[in-house]
């Protein structure tokens, strides 16, 4: 498979830009989420281990999944330098197979919005299904289609930002999208630039299709793929999506007994 994002230069922003916000709040939220399903914990997507490498910090035992060497590689090396055991496996979560059953799986980052096809989202839904023990939850967060499309969208204009460090390093980025919205799909430049002491050393396009959903639609995955006790809410709340949401969690079960 030909990837267009989520190499090199996009896996160092993506590192770099994280390593400045606090997740506190977000870890916290999936820890008691998971304290609440079960271990062990299988993130799908689990890129430079954001989620991943605080939850094992916890103490939990999380596997994770991703299709990026680059974002796998980052992973792996933070691990490493905390004495941390990593369980990850380069794989797609559209078809993977995982020698375990977990007890929660994670979607996060609003992970849904990785796939356009109806297809792929089925395919991946059965798979966490496959490797969910029963009563197991599968936690998956989308981007719901905007009440009122972003004035930046659609136009030609660029949105970026850039970030400076110390040693004189800057990466600079900036994005442009282009949006449907008949049918929620939307496609995406991301350019990123690398500069030590003012000299461009590296940069790379970063393409992307995505998509938005209605809590609707995104209840009726998990519904179609057996899931039950299905529920959305505004993101690391225990409140019913509101206007502003700009990401929901859904939040669903396997059946005790299957
Ligand atoms: C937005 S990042 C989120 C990373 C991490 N979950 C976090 O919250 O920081 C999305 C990740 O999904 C991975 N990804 C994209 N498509 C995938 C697929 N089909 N299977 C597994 N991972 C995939 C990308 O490589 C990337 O690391």
């Amino acid at each position: 498979m030909t990837t267009k994002e989520y190499r090199r230069l996009h896996a160092e922003w993506y590192e770099r830009v994280s390593a400045r916000e606090d997740h506190t709040k977000e870890i916290e939220f999936l820890a008691k989420c998971i304290k609440a399903s079960g271990e062990p914990v299988l993130e799908l997507g689990s890129g430079t281990g954001r989620v991943l490498v605080p939850l094992l910090e916890r103490g939990f035992d999380i596997f994770g999944i991703d299709t990026s060497e680059d974002m796998t590689a980052r992973c792996q090396a933070v691990c490493r330098a905390k004495g941390l055991q990593a369980k990850l496996y380069q794989q797609s979560m559209i078809d993977f197979s995982l020698p375990s059953k977990f007890g929660t799986v994670l979607l996060t980052s609003g992970g849904l919005g990785l796939f356009v096809s109806d297809q792929d989202i089925r395919s991946t839904f059965g798979r966490v299904m496959a490797h969910l023990e029963p009563g197991g939850l599968f936690l998956y967060e989308f981007e719901p289609v905007p009440v009122e499309v972003n004035p930046s969208w659609n136009t030609g204009n660029w949105a970026g930002d850039w970030l400076a460090e110390p040693d004189g390093l800057v990466i600079a980025w900036r994005k442009r999208m282009k949006y449907d919205a008949a049918t929620h799909v939307w496609d995406s430049l991301f350019v990123v630039e690398k500069f030590l002491n003012g000299r461009l050393v590296e940069s790379e396009a970063n393409e992307r299709t995505g998509r938005f959903f209605t809590v609707k639609e995104a209840l009726e995955f998990g519904k179609a793929a057996g899931f039950v006790d299905l529920k959305a809410t505004h993101w690391l709340t225990e409140e019913p999506p509101n206007k502003d949401s700009k990401v929901v969690t859904a939040r669903c079960h396997k059946p005790l007994g299957e």
